[in-house]
């Protein structure tokens, strides 16, 4: 099956292959065609140009793009969308004047979900995320990362990575699983931090690599949940069975947890809404992708991840929702990309990097995802007409895609 896009208006993000990732002043660049075709053919591009020399249709299906703006599919690298349940209750414990930190002490938070999740059948966890992961692909995202990190048991963990694994099998688009069986200390390890560890290295992990149940781990690195001894851990122990680290770190405090991802290779480290000079440091020349979420700076009403003092040092940023049910319920990565220039002064072309390419390789996909490069997959959004694509920062509020291609296929 063929698809061939014509009359293009801007053709975002057009790279040739090889490029996995863009660093601080060429985030300033997004490499665009104007008056463009693209062709794509079964689930890849298959080429591209300008209207000039624009191939016969032939069998192709044929969509006239004029006047409109086509870019890659959003790569959503961070986002917990298996859950059960909400936490709206904590939301508004929130407006009246209740912090973050005082809810999760109280029983709420992450333990919070844990308990839902707990309780809830595998069916009814999967019937509850599809409907998430329907949603977000409506609004653009073609690659997702999905965390474990509401189990918190043997069980609990082995039933949320299930489900995300039902949802690679059930839909086209590209997700990975991450582990994150140390979100939190359940209630009966507070003080048995390393009996909650070794559940974690003996019992669980053994279980997921055997089901290949996840292709990342990743640990709460913060003051209050797992320090940097305890992530240390948490990260030789997913290497030996192979899964990389992404890790939540800075959200919250500095406590030198980044040179310990970097120490141990991390592919991402993500949150760093308090960031310091040393920890600059320690990303620069290193391969870990530092990764913002602006939306749940946002919505509980924390700092913003410093983006500017990042890309003038010269480091890579990936942007990406967080989705979840605490922190940030929303997976429109529309929203993250406006609020990452109106917030934290990204320019358009910044944001777009970070929301494509770089979230690309914040999941291991930049070789078939995130930018507009032949062979790549033929994940698209088209929007509709615009007057640039300013636009859709600009106009954060409004829905201005008009299709989603995912593999291929209209979504
Ligand atoms: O990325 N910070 C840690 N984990 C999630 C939130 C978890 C929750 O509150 O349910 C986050 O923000
Ligand atoms: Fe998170």
């Amino acid at each position: 099956m063929a698809i061939l896009i014509t009359n293009i208006k801007e053709l975002l993000q057009v790279r040739e292959s090889g490029v996995t990732k863009v660093s601080g002043r060429e985030m300033a660049d997004l490499p665009l065609l104007q008056n463009a075709w693209l062709l794509i053919k079964d689930n890849l591009i298959e080429d591209f140009g300008t209207m000039d020399n624009c191939p016969e249709a032939g069998d192709a299906q044929v969509i006239d793009a004029a006047g409109k703006t086509v870019l890659p599919a959003w790569c959503d690298s961070h986002t917990h969308i298996v859950y059960a349940g909400n936490r709206v209750q904590e939301f508004v414990d929130r407006i009246n004047g209740l912090s973050y930190e005082e809810i999760a002490n109280r029983g709420g938070g992450i333990l919070n979900s844990a308990k839902k999740l707990n309780e809830t059948e595998e069916d009814e966890i999967y019937q509850q995320s599809r409907l998430r992961l329907e949603e977000v692909m409506q609004q653009g995202t073609g690659a997702v990362e999905i965390k474990s990190g509401y189990g918190l048991t043997v069980e609990g963990e082995l039933k949320m990575l299930r489900v995300i694994k039902r949802l690679k099998e059930e839909y086209p688009i590209a997700i990975k699983a991450t582990f994150l069986g140390a979100h939190a200390f359940p209630k009966e390890y507070k003080e048995n931090h390393s009996g909650y560890i070794d559940l974690i290295i003996n019992d669980m992990l053994p279980k997921i690599a055997e089901e290949k149940l996840a292709d990342y781990i990743d640990a709460f690195l913060e003051t209050g949940y797992f320090s940097v001894e305890e992530t240390e851990r948490i990260m030789e122990a997913g290497k030996k069975y192979g899964l990389p680290a992404k890790i939540h770190v800075n959200q919250f405090t500095a406590i030198n947890g980044i040179a310990a991802c970097v120490k141990h290779n991390a592919l991402s480290v993500d949150h760093l809404e308090i960031v310091t000079d040393e920890d600059i440091e320690v990303l620069k020349n290193s391969d870990t992708m530092p990764v913002a979420l602006p939306t749940c700076s946002f919505f509980i009403s924390i700092p913003y991840t410093p983006a500017r003092k990042m890309l003038e040092a010269g480091l890579p940023l990936a942007l990406a929702t967080d989705f979840n049910p605490g922190t940030t319920p929303s997976g429109n990565m529309n929203l993250v990309v406006a609020t990452a220039c109106i917030k934290i002064k990204m320019t358009p072309e910044e944001a777009i990097n970070a929301a494509t390419i770089n979230g690309a390789y914040a999941m291991g996909l930049s070789e078939t995802h995130g930018s507009i490069t032949k062979g790549k997959r033929a994940n698209l959004i088209i929007t509709q007409p615009l007057a640039s694509y300013y636009q859709l920062p600009y106009a954060f509020g409004s829905n201005l895609i008009e299709s989603v291609i995912i593999e291929g296929k209209v979504v």
